[in-house]
């Protein structure tokens, strides 16, 4: 059994490494020299690593590669991304390239409002809470003008305030919703600082409102946080062209194709099981240039994924159709991201990712990251309903293998020209090395 350890925090960086390997490893010394593989050789580097966590012991790397070729509203670019799935960045970039011969990508920012709530329970006349919300309301913007002052400057700021009677729900419960403009910023801390001051209002105006019983002046705020589903930020981003213009070495007879692709988008629209999986690749793009841009992932995958189901039944985000000898392949997706605060400024990898796509703003960024998932979303069904998907997949899953056999370097020349010809699978690669490996 393991034991437990009072102030891990307080310990140095080695202490905690130590009692670590000594505690969990039988290798005590290997599993220190595998942390410490990890370390940064530049010191500034890695304390900046050590300073994001606590009780950093090292860094957990995954890739961080790039998809060229991206015309968007007619301008190249290149997408930093970071991921470890093998297939991920190659499919973009063979999106990206199939769709630079044919329009590009089109994008628009739909809107861009963030959502922040005070939940608070009130017993009590609800009509007497109206009344009071509307004589105060000005009250929650003027108390916070000190936070709203910059963010005004860069024309953000709060939007509205809406108070909502959320008593059908839980008996007692209201909400003040309110809602953002951000600018570039994400805006956490900026929403979240309005929120617990109109927290604070709230709760000192009702003290001092004279229709109010003594009970209802006891207004309990239970919390002011920022929501994570935004569906007022909205960007889509586009692909379309005539039918013919989409053959291509594995697409000989377009219309088939494009019609097949349709319906594979409307399982997916109407199928959960299917749409899940249909999503999670149009995540695979997005998560990736979302966290090479120092955004927070789980932010976007929890308002997406709310995003999916707002109709009641989780569907697809993306949509095709044919019209008129058309083909057209669409998403539209909430995203609340910034290019200014948080890691933005901090991590030199997240700076240059930025700066690779040009110091874009916020809306900007929104377009790179919708495309990325539509480029996704499109490789994957023109290889599900072309060749099946595990022919491109193993492929780059090859090296995967391939490493984890620590194969050498004949090895690999003569094993990549065999499944060049082969179907590649687990076990077939695995057979193949044994009998290279195998004495003669
Ligand atoms: C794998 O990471 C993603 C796919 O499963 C997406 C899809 O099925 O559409 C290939």
């Amino acid at each position: 059994m393991n034991n437990a350890v009072a102030g891990f925090s307080k310990l140095s960086k080695d202490e905690k490494i130590n009692w670590i390997a000594k505690e969990y490893f039988s290798n005590t010394e290997g599993a220190i020299a595998i942390i410490k593989n990890y370390w940064n050789t530049n010191d500034k580097i890695q304390k900046l690593h050590d300073e994001f966590i606590e009780n950093t012991i090292s860094n957990f790397y995954i890739p961080l590669g790039v998809a060229p070729n991206f015309l968007i509203n007619g301008k190249f670019s290149t997408i930093p991304m970071a991921i470890e799935e093998s297939s991920v960045v190659a499919a973009a970039a063979k999106s990206a390239k199939f769709w630079s011969t044919r329009g590009g990508f089109k994008t628009t920012v739909i809107n861009t409002e963030k959502i922040g709530q005070v939940h608070f329970i009130f017993k009590g006349d609800e009509s007497k809470l109206a009344l009071f919300f509307a004589q105060t309301k000005t009250k929650f913007f003027t108390q916070t003008e000190s936070i709203t002052k910059n963010m005004q400057k860069r024309g953000g700021g709060i939007l509205d305030i809406v108070l909502h009677d959320k008593t059908f729900l839980l008996p007692h419960y209201f909400q003040l919703h309110a809602t953002f403009e951000t600018k570039d910023s994400m805006g956490a801390n900026f929403i979240n600082s309005c929120l617990e001051q109109f927290a604070k209002t709230l709760k000192e105006e009702a003290l001092t409102y004279d229709l109010f019983s003594d009970e209802e002046k006891g207004i309990e705020v239970v919390m002011s946080i920022l929501s994570n589903y935004v569906p007022n930020c909205i960007v889509r981003a586009e692909v379309s062209c005539p039918i013919e213009a989409l053959s291509e070495k594995h697409i000989i007879d377009p219309k088939a194709f494009a019609e097949r692709f349709v319906r594979a988008v409307q399982i997916a629209e109407v199928e959960p099981f299917r749409a899940v999986t249909h999503n999670k690749g149009i995540m695979n793009g997005i998560d990736a240039v979302v966290l090479a841009t120092g955004n927070d992932f789980r932010a976007v995958e929890a308002g997406i994924h709310a995003y999916a189901s707002r109709n009641g039944t989780y569907s697809s985000l993306s949509h095709a159709k044919i019209e008129n000898g058309i083909f057209t392949f669409w998403l539209e997706v909430p995203l609340a991201l910034g290019t200014v605060g948080g890691l933005t400024s901090l991590h030199p990898l997240v700076k240059l990712s930025l700066e690779m796509l040009e110091n874009p703003s916020a809306k900007e960024l929104m377009q790179f990251v919708a495309v990325a998932g539509l480029a996704q979303n499109f490789a994957a069904l023109r290889s599900l309903t072309t060749t099946g998907i595990q022919d491109g997949h193993m492929k780059m899953h090859l090296n995967n293998i391939l490493n984890q056999f620590e194969a050498n370097e004949e090895e690999r020349v003569l094993i990549k020209k065999h499944f060049k010809e082969n179907v590649v699978s687990h076990s077939a690669v695995v057979d193949f090395i044994e009998n290279l490996r195998k004495p003669i």
